[in-house]
C-alpha cells in the first residue's frame, strides 16, 4: 500500500498496545474502539508494541503467540489495514535506534519522575534499565512518525508530556525536526475489572476476554462482585456502588439501564440474573468479532501478511526520519568527504 494524497493532509495518528495476549473489555472500552473510529478521520498508525514487552524481560516463549493473538484482536474489532498502519514494532528496528539517540536528550531525573516508573522499579530487587528507559522507546515510537496525535488512557499522559519535552530538547539542540504531539485522552477513564475494585487487567486475572465464546463469558461474568452492601436477594441494591451496573452502561439502552437500576433498588431481581444480562449484551455485541477473529486463527498467513505490509510502510517512514536525524547528530561521516 502506498501513502495516498489525502494521507498528507491529514493529522498522523500513532498509538501502541503491548502484548498481553487477546485484548480484553478494558482494551476495547478505553482504547480500541476510539482506535477504530478515528480509522474514519486520521491517517492511523497502530502497533504492536513488543519491544517494551521485553523491558524487564519477560517469557520468549510466550511472547510470539501474544503478539499473534493480539494482532489478531486488531483485525477482529476492526483496525483497518486498508485504511491504518498495522505492525509489530519489533519488525522495524527503526524504534530501537531512535530510542538509542533519544537517549542523548533525556535527563535521567526526568525518567525516575515517571510514576509508573516509581510504582513498577518497586518490584525489583535490581531495577532492569529498560523499566527506567521504557518512556524514551515509547517517544521513539511517537516521534518517529512525527505523529500530530496520540490516543491513550490517562495513565499514559505523563509520558507523552516526557515525550513533547523530548521532541522539544532535540529541537532546541539540533535543529526543528519533531512536531509536538497532543495526548488525546480517552473518555472511558478507568474501567474497574470483574473484583469491583482494580483496573480491568490481565495480569489481574479480573478481566472478560474480547474473544471469548458466550459460555466462557458468563464463566467470568458470574464471579463479577456487585454492592457488596446487597448480601440478599431481598437486600436492596445501589447500582451507583456497583460494578456490574457500571459495565452496564456499555451496553444497555437507556430504557434497559432504567429498568436494570430500578429492579435493583427493589430487590425484584437478583445479582446473578442482572450479571447474566450483562453476559449476554457482551457476548452478542461482540459475536462479529468473534467470527472475525475465528477467520484469521484459521488463515494466520493473511495475519502475517498484514503484518509485514504494514512493517513494510512504516519502516518506509521510519528510515526518512532516522536519516534526518542521523545526520542532525552528525552521525553521517561521510560528510567529512565532502569539500
Ligand atoms: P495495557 O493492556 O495496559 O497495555 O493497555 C492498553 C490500552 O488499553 C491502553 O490504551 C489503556 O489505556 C487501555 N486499557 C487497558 N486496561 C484498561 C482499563 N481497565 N480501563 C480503561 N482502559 C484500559
Ligand atoms: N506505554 C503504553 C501503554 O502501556 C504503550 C505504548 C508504547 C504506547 N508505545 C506507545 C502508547 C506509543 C502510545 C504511543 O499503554
Amino acid at each position: 500500500m502506498t501513502d495516498t494524497p489525502a494521507d498528507a493532509e491529514r493529522t498522523r495518528v500513532f498509538s501502541g498496545m503491548q502484548p498481553s495476549g487477546e485484548a480484553h473489555l478494558g482494551n476495547y472500552l478505553g482504547a480500541l474502539r476510539r482506535w477504530v473510529a478515528m480509522q474514519e478521520e486520521y491517517d492511523c498508525i497502530w502497533c504492536i508494541v513488543d519491544d517494551h514487552a521485553i523491558t524487564a524481560g519477560g517469557d520468549p516463549v510466550e511472547l510470539p503467540g501474544h503478539t499473534f493473538d493480539l494482532a489478531v484482536s486488531f483485525l477482529a474489532v476492526g483496525l483497518d489495514p486498508e485504511r491504518a498502519t498495522i505492525f509489530v514494532q519489533s519488525d522495524v528496528p527503526e524504534h530501537t535506534e531512535l530510542a538509542w539517540l533519544l537517549n542523548a536528550v533525556t535527563p535521567v531525573g526526568d525518567l525516575e519522575r515517571m510514576t509508573q516508573y516509581k510504582d513498577k522499579s518497586q518490584r525489583f530487587e535490581s531495577v532492569p534499565a529498560g523499566v527506567l528507559n521504557y518512556p524514551i522507546l515509547q517517544a521513539a515510537d511517537i516521534l518517529l512518525y512525527k505523529a500530530g496525535a496520540v490516543p491513550v488512557g490517562e495513565d499514559q499522559r505523563q509520558h507523552l508530556e516526557l515525550t513533547r519535552e523530548i521532541a522539544r530538547r532535540f529541537n532546541a539542540t539540533y535543529g526543528e525536526t519533531f512536531p509536538e504531539p497532543e495526548a488525546l485522552i480517552g473518555q472511558a477513564g478507568r474501567i474497574v475489572g470483574l473484583d469491583g475494585d482494580a483496573k480491568m487487567s490481565k495480569s489481574l486475572g479480573n478481566t472478560v476476554p474480547l474473544l471469548a465464546e458466550p459460555d466462557a463469558v458468563w464463566e467470568r461474568v458470574r464471579t463479577a462482585v456487585t454492592d457488596p452492601q446487597r448480601v440478599r436477594l431481598s437486600d436492596p441494591g445501589r447500582p451507583e456502588h456497583c460494578n456490574v451496573f457500571s459495565l452496564h452502561r456499555h451496553f444497555a439502552s437507556e430504557e434497559e439501564l432504567e429498568d436494570i437500576a430500578t429492579q435493583c433498588r427493589a430487590a425484584t431481581r437478583g445479582c446473578v440474573d442482572c450479571k447474566r444480562i450483562l453476559s449476554d449484551h457482551i457476548a452478542d455485541a461482540f459475536a462479529p468479532y468473534r467470527e472475525r477473529a475465528a477467520h484469521y486463527t484459521a488463515h494466520p498467513g493473511e495475519v502475517r501478511d498484514i503484518l509485514e505490509a504494514g512493517a513494510e510502510k512504516a519502516r518506509t517512514r521510519a528510515k526518512e526520519t532516522l536519516r534526518e536525524v542521523r545526520s542532525r547528530m552528525g552521525l553521517d561521516w561521510r560528510r567529512a568527504l565532502e569539500g
